[in-house]
């Protein structure tokens, strides 16, 4: 790091945003700063309303900060007007959304191409051969996503944001509408997109299950960023996050630390932290561990790489 300068994919460095004015203003990013690098899977973590979808969005320049930067790649968002902030998600950015957003009449080809066309740019055939192989969509190429299921459209959807071999993918709840087994297939074609093309991936998702997929899960919670885990399991993120639950105090992440904290160590939290509460085995928003996957759907393990 010393004499090349390596810029991180993606980045926000002390981002603000806030929303509305007066009394309605609500700010959901309060001095976040967070690196995503290239050839890394990070999972953005946290309950509903906790800013994630607005650090995405201000991250991939689909909305603007009120204070800080953001950056991709060496460019800082800024500094670019409409036009080339506009080339610039076109060229290197992916976008995945919880809802396909695939175009009805065109075919799963055509849609996975769609940006290249709209960019005015030949397909790279090889490569747009080789996704279709990734994604195992090689004999639904002219079929139209009315045709598919949710679990395909969705790999049609992450087809369609590798195609121009953007910098970074941005993900929001991709497997939000889907059942847990397509859900897995979608979540492994990132991890592959990650481990074998090289890409940086990032993925908004409250499902812990999917943050297992990721190299690293965030936690944000009322727009700043509280906690970071390395190589998460599904198990590891559900621990984490019911420290969510805890009463809302003033310091919300120091209930959370030292329910991890006691999560870790078994020791009475009371002895580490006489204010915060104990995680209770009861959480509301998170449904208990039904959801933990089996070693066979298993995330990260080394049988996906
Ligand atoms: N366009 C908007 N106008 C006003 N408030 C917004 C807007 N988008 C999001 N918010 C508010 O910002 C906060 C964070 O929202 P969001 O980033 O969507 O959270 P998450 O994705 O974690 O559920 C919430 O309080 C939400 O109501
Ligand atoms: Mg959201």
């Amino acid at each position: 790091m010393t004499v090349v300068q390596l810029h991180p994919a993606a980045a926000v460095a002390d981002a603000v945003k806030v929303y509305g004015i007066g009394a309605t203003q609500v700010r959901a990013l309060d001095h976040v700063t967070v690196e995503f690098p290239a050839r890394r899977f990070t999972a953005i973590m946290g309950p509903s309303g906790s800013g994630k979808s607005t650090l995405m969005h201000c991250a991939a320049g689909l909305d603007t900060l009120t204070a800080g930067s953001a950056h991709i790649g060496g460019t800082e968002l800024g500094t670019l007007n409409d036009r080339r902030l506009t080339e610039l998600r076109r060229e290197r950015i992916g976008f995945v959304f919880q809802a396909f957003n695939l175009v009805p009449t065109l075919t799963v080809r055509e849609n996975i191409t769609l940006p290249l066309d709209l960019a005015g740019k030949a397909p790279d055939a090889a490569w747009v051969d080789a996704l279709v192989d990734v994604v195992g969509l090689g004999d639904r190429l002219h079929h139209r996503p009315a045709e598919l299921s949710g679990g395909q459209q969705q790999r049609v959807a992450v087809a369609r944001a590798l195609a121009g071999r953007p910098q970074v993918v941005f993900a929001d709840e991709p497997t939000g509408n889907l059942d847990s087994r397509s859900g897995a297939e979608v979540l492994g074609l990132l991890r592959q997109a990650v481990d074998t093309m090289g890409q940086a991936v990032v993925m908004v998702t409250h499902d812990p299950t999917a943050a297992g997929y990721a190299d690293r899960a965030l936690f944000l919670a009322d727009g700043r960023l509280v906690d970071s885990m390395d190589a998460p399991t599904a198990d590891l993120v559900l621990d984490r996050m019911k420290a969510f639950d805890t009463p809302a105090g003033s310091t919300r992440a120091t209930a959370l630390t030292a329910a991890v904290s006691a999560a870790h160590t078994a020791a009475d939290p009371a002895t580490t932290e006489p204010t915060a509460a104990a995680p209770t085995a009861a959480t509301p928003t998170i449904s208990a561990p039904t959801t933990v996957p089996t070693a066979a759907t298993g995330p990260r393990g080394s049988d996906r790489r």
